[in-house]
């Protein structure tokens, strides 16, 4: 049985997830106005998975018996300046969530709770890798600077990343 101090941070972290999830939506937005379709597409794997993260800690507060009840989502950004300013937006935002993961964890070794600990090394190792996927289009967008062909392949190898829903836990 979770207790309600680990409910409480779980469910600040759904509400952070589900905001990620909305801020990528807006990119994805952002982005088919510039007609950058491989690019929403990269923003539109992100939405699904972001939704993907938020729903496994759902499901991981019902199955220890907790309740989850829902705060309002903060309304995103929906400007950027360049997708380079986007795609830098979206690492800092990943790395405030890895900060937060870290937190919850926190949480956990204080309360104990060595099941949630375990639940959320996954969450640590995904944040890993989204800073790091992220980290490598930040770098070809620097390299690619104001060359509008290079843009346009980046955009078309943005447009081949495909969702796979994660086995979270
Ligand atoms: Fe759910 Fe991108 O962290």
């Amino acid at each position: 049985m979770i207790n309600e101090k680990m409910e409480k941070a779980f469910l600040d972290q759904i509400n952070k997830e589900l905001f990620s999830e909305y801020l990528y939506l807006s990119m994805k937005a952002y982005f088919l106005n510039l007609n950058l379709v491989g690019f929403a597409n990269w923003m539109d794997v992100q939405v699904q998975e972001e939704h993907a993260h938020a729903m496994g800690m759902f499901d991981y507060v019902v199955e220890r018996g907790g309740c989850v009840t829902l705060e309002a989502i903060e309304k995103p950004e929906s400007c950027w300046n360049s997708p380079l300013d986007a795609f830098r937006a979206v690492l800092e935002h990943e790395k405030y969530v890895t900060s937060r993961i870290n937190a919850l964890m926190d949480v956990a070794e204080e309360e104990k709770d060595r099941a949630a600990l375990i639940f959320l090394n996954w969450y640590l190792k995904e944040q890993v890798e989204e800073e790091a996927n992220v980290g490598g289009v930040i770098a070809q967008l620097e390299m690619i600077g104001d060359d509008k062909s290079g843009l346009f392949a980046l955009d078309k190898e943005l447009a081949t990343r495909t969702f796979v829903a994660p086995v979270i836990g």
